[in-house]
């Protein structure tokens, strides 16, 4: 082949070669565009799930707090009782269960006013108060039991011949059939007359 033809020709086929390859780079380009689509799009579904999920979740945790709440308001349970016109009660060799006959409300009838005795219905956190009174020439001593342990307790000196009171409160986590009640320790005393000195208070404050 005489030169003067074969240099036009492979000029061609090499600008032919280019177009070729330009075509190819296109493609690519216009494909690589498309995934970049697709990522994006697939990134904002992501962050959009991902909201929904959270709001969701948060959603979840006020409906667990509501049914929670549900919960504590099914039972309620509440006493508050005094001893009354019993006048001298005491002194006695061993500790004596008080019986607070006299009830101002037993909302759950979990106080027994003949016994004295306080039943748990439910596992749950609860708040008790009691109080006594004579006069303090004698030793005055009470003491809350949960189920034959002494909690806490109230305690006067004999200090002089005059009335005294003291109280004593307590909140206590109990199981369902848990027994609570105040006893007068041995050798102590205590006074109440219509004047209502002495009382055994308990509340559920929320089931646990
Ligand atoms: C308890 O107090 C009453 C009056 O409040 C009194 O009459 C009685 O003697 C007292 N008891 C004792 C043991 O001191
Ligand atoms: C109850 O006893 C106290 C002394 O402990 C006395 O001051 C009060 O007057 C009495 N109340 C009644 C109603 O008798």
């Amino acid at each position: 082949m005489p030169h003067n033809i074969l240099y036009p020709l492979l000029l061609l086929l090499f600008s032919c070669d280019c177009i070729a390859e330009d075509q190819q780079e296109g493609n690519k380009v216009q494909a690589e565009g498309t995934e970049q689509l697709k990522v994006e799009k697939f990134q904002s579904e992501l962050a959009e799930l991902k909201s929904t999920v959270s709001s969701l979740k948060y959603k979840l945790q006020v409906t667990e707090e509501q049914l929670k709440q549900l919960r504590r308001n099914e039972y309620k349970v509440g006493f508050g009782a005094t001893l009354g016109s019993i006048g001298n009660f005491g002194p006695f060799s061993a500790p004596v269960t008080l019986v607070y006959s006299n009830v101002y409300v037993n909302e759950g009838s979990a106080y027994n006013p003949n016994t004295g005795i306080f039943t748990a219905p439910v596992k749950g956190a609860y708040f008790f108060s009691f109080s006594g009174h004579n006069r303090s020439s004698k030793v005055l001593n009470l003491g809350l039991f949960k189920n034959g342990e002494q909690m806490v307790i109230v305690f006067n000196n004999p200090l002089g011949d005059r009335y005294e009171s003291t109280a004593n409160s307590i909140s206590l986590s109990l199981e369902k059939g848990d027994c609570v009640y105040v006893r007068l320790r041995e050798t102590s005393w205590v006074f109440d007359n219509n004047s209502h000195h002495n009382s055994f208070v308990g509340h559920l404050l929320f089931a646990l």
